[in-house]
């Protein structure tokens, strides 16, 4: 079939299997020509089809030559109905670690269900023995408890009073002010619940009873600090109380990992285009101008080089981790710079509908979301008809 970009909300509804496999042979090329990295050899990524996952699982494969299993929860094509970007994606990323014969294989299901989490360590059983890097890189907004049964639901409010300020609606340029009302006590339960630590925990806890993690393992998640433009909505909102929690979670699953040797931390990455940050209000306008003032500058990174830096510069340096105070990798380092915030800060002053393609970066910010469903890549033709049908190899 030919497939064209349907766009709803901050969504797309369809996805291009040549255009995402395209976003993925463009992040190995990426990772190769910047040599080998001495880092993981078994790797599990958790949320590992889009986004900085992805990036992680390519960083692992093609930088450090890593075995590796992912699991992702991506929609699987139908007759005339395009797959998930993930799908696509994963796809990709199979036949790509084949063809360099690195073992890869991928678990399609819930992660913060039981049942996942049992298939995914009966396969490093049986393939791998153990993994020495867990990468947790789960963006959702639900999760059912596999405990209680219940299906919390994040949401992306301010805390305490109404939070006012500058938006943009991407997809037309519209910058307005929104007001957003502040959460109830339930919604900050509700996405800590989904967005906290808690089922990385479990995910620890049952790689270690199952002896799945070997000495010296480390596992990773990732936060998320930002400005104080978008403190209100975001460090400060819901979504930071669930980062405080993952971020206090890293000390808890530290503990635990003690016998091992082993670590958890908590890296701090900069903000980027992924169907995450997409739906959060007020975050694509500050992206928009962080990215024209940090290309400008010479130093904006996408996933794939933020992951390489983090993987190369942080985590693999043969000299030990370099954290902040609270103990987290920042690899958040070049957005949070002085001279950068300052920039931003003006720029958002001054932002309105007419100045923005001008002062901002809004067609670098549409031309990575239509990136993340495979479209808009130069040479892909998107005229031509495709399969949509496409399987996943080594998918269990
Ligand atoms: P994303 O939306 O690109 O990726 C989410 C991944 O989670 C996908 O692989 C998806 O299949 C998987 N997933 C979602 N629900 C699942 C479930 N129930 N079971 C199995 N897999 C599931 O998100 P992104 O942006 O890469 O986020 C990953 C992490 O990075 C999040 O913790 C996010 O807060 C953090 N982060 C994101 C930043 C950004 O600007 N995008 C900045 C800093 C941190």
């Amino acid at each position: 079939m030919v497939i064209e970009p349907k766009m709803r909300g901050f969504i797309c509804l369809t996805a291009h299997p040549e255009g995402c496999e395209k976003a993925v042979l463009n992040q190995i090329n990426y990772i190769k020509s910047k040599g080998q990295i001495e880092g993981p050899k078994k790797v599990l990524v958790i949320g590992a089809s889009t986004g900085f996952g992805l990036a992680s699982r390519i960083t692992s494969a093609f930088g450090a030559n890593a075995a590796t299993i992912g699991v992702f929860f991506e929609k699987p094509p139908l007759d005339g109905k395009t797959a998930s970007p993930g799908w696509y994606n994963s796809a990709a990323f199979q036949t790509q670690a084949r063809e360099s014969g690195l073992y890869a294989k991928s678990i399609n299901g819930d992660a913060f269900s039981n049942e996942i989490k049992q298939k995914t360590i009966n396969l490093i059983k049986s393939d791998l023995g153990k993994v020495d890097l867990v990468i947790y890189s789960l963006a959702s907004p639900v999760r059912t408890h596999p405990v209680t049964g219940i299906t919390h639901r994040s949401v992306l409010k301010p805390i305490g009073s109404p939070y006012t300020n500058k938006t943009v609606d991407f997809h037309t340029g519209n910058v307005s002010t929104i007001t957003i009302t502040p959460c109830t006590e339930e919604d900050i339960n509700n996405t800590v619940a989904v967005m906290g630590g808690e089922d990385w925990e479990m995910w620890i806890d049952a790689l270690i009873k199952a002896d799945a993690l070997s000495d010296h393992a480390i596992t990773l998640a990732y936060s998320y600090i930002g400005p104080s433009l978008t403190e209100a909505v975001y460090r400060k909102g819901t979504i930071g109380k669930a980062k405080d929690h993952l971020e206090a979670t890293a000390f808890k699953i530290t503990d635990k990992l003690q016998s091992l040797n082993g670590k958890a931390y908590v890296s701090v990455n900069k903000a980027l285009v992924t169907q995450a940050s997409s739906a959060i209000p007020v975050i694509p306008l500050y992206i928009s101008l962080l990215y024209k003032t940090m290309k400008e500058k010479g130093i904006h990174e996408g996933c794939i080089e933020q992951i390489q830096r983090l993987f190369k510069e942080r985590l693999y340096t043969g000299n030990g981790v370099p954290t902040d105070e609270k103990g987290r990798i920042r690899i958040d380092d070049w957005e949070m710079r002085k001279d950068v915030q300052d920039k931003v800060a003006e720029l958002w002053s001054l932002a309105t509908t007419e100045n923005l393609p001008e002062i901002g970066d809004l067609q670098g910010y549409k031309s990575d979301f239509l990136n993340l469903f495979g479209f808009g890549f130069a040479d892909v033709n998107y005229a031509k008809d495709v399969n949509e049908n496409i399987t996943i190899d080594g998918l269990q």
